[in-house]
């Protein structure tokens, strides 16, 4: 009898929600996420994109505490407002080391994104411009790196300043935004300021929607082993698994990433040097810059952006270089090699960085 009461109350329940599921469908249309997506699309290498959307989502949360106590006005007082987010606000320092550790997450999950997306021949027809957005995406994403860094406005911060300012010369009208003299009205520190907190965030909200939207339109590639022909015709048999069940595995391993973000913070929370000074050079660039740094010892300023320019301009020709209809890296053995060649070079560049002397770029082009 008292079991009868409460089954007519679980039914009564369980009709409430899917009433209230429906009626908020109705006007939501929140079912339109359970579309049919590749069962492969659930694998790790094939939601590492989507990882970097959580970090970036979670740079921007912690981005928004750091702006409530940060002064973007000049040097000391930037320098001075980072020492009192460490200091003084709740859980002042572990936001901000947070935000350096989630950079580095977006950072890894992005090169390890388009690492896939090359080896697997993702970028192929008809998803060149899936990869060209991609490109952008990483570009935008450098320079997310850089203004963030300088906002730190230690000595490391003030030779970025430098650096930028040298290349701008070097541009003349061409680089006007990036040049000191743009205006006398605010500083170079502000302007650096709103790019990392609003230009590069929202051009980068935009061409990503471009990539996901395009993404949708093609469907996310399929497994790429076999021949063209081994490959098309396993793309039409392959079971498929809902949309939403894809965004779960996002979710979770979204939720790793904090966890590990967390821990390397508690670990090595992020250090900040003293307030820089103009004129000298006595540190190295963050470690993702650090490709570049015995390039410039060699060949001088211009290093840097004919190397950056080279990689840019180099990766978003890929799919009109490698255009054979394969998609087995295996039968696409130059183009993987030139692939595995770059990265080696970053890496031992990267490594030739690290354990370089510190040289002054300053004194020499003087
Ligand atoms: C902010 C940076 C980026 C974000 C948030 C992002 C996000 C995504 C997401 C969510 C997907 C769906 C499949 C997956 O996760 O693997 C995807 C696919 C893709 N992305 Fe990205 N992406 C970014 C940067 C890049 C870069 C730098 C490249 C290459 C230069 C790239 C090339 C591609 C390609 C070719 C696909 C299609 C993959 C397929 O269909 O299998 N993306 N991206």
């Amino acid at each position: 009898m008292e079991s009868d009461s409460v089954r007519r109350m679980e039914s009564g329940a369980a009709r409430a929600r899917a009433g209230l599921g429906a009626w908020l469908d109705d006007r939501l249309g929140l079912s339109g996420i359970r579309y049919p997506v590749p069962t492969h699309a659930n694998t790790l290498p094939y939601t590492l994109g989507g990882i970097t959307i959580v970090s970036f989502l979670l740079l921007v949360l912690t981005g928004i505490y750091l702006g409530q106590f940060y002064d973007p006005g000049e040097v000391a007082d930037s320098h001075a407002s980072v020492v009192f987010i460490i200091q003084e606000p709740f859980l002042g320092e572990l936001m901000r080391s947070l935000h350096y550790w989630l950079a580095a997450a977006f950072v890894v999950t992005l090169l390890l994104h388009m690492v896939r997306t090359f080896a697997s021949g993702a970028f192929k027809a008809p998803r060149e411009f899936v990869w060209i957005t991609g490109v952008l995406l990483f570009g935008l994403g450098g320079a997310a790196l850089f203004t963030g860094t300088v906002l730190k406005a230690d000595q490391e911060a003030l030779e970025a300043i430098e650096h930028n300012n040298e290349i701008a010369d070097l541009f003349g009208v061409m680089a006007f935004w990036f040049s000191a003299d743009f205006t006398d009205n605010v500083s170079q520190f502000l302007r650096l300021y709103i790019a990392h907190v609003s230009i590069v965030p929202v051009v980068i909200v935009g061409v990503l929607a471009v990539h996901l939207m395009l993404i949708k339109k093609h469907g996310i590639a399929p497994l790429p082993f076999g021949t063209a022909e081994e490959v098309r015709e396993r793309e039409t048999r392959e079971s498929q698994v809902s949309f939403s069940s894809h965004l779960r595995h996002i979710g979770l391993w979204g939720l790793v990433v904090l966890g590990i973000s967390l821990i390397l913070s508690g670990l090595f929370p992020t250090g900040l040097g003293p307030e820089g000074v103009e004129g000298i050079e006595v540190t190295k660039p963050p470690w993702y810059f650090l490709w570049l740094y015995q390039p410039e010892n060699w060949f001088g300023l211009d290093a840097l952006w004919v190397f950056s320019a080279v990689l840019f301009v180099g990766l978003l020709a890929v799919p009109f270089l490698d255009r054979s209809p394969e998609r087995d890296p295996r039968r696409r053995r130059f183009w993987i090699g030139l692939g595995a060649a770059v990265l080696v070079a970053w890496l031992v560049l990267t490594i030739l960085g690290v354990t370089s002397e510190v040289v002054s770029h300053v004194e020499q082009s003087e």
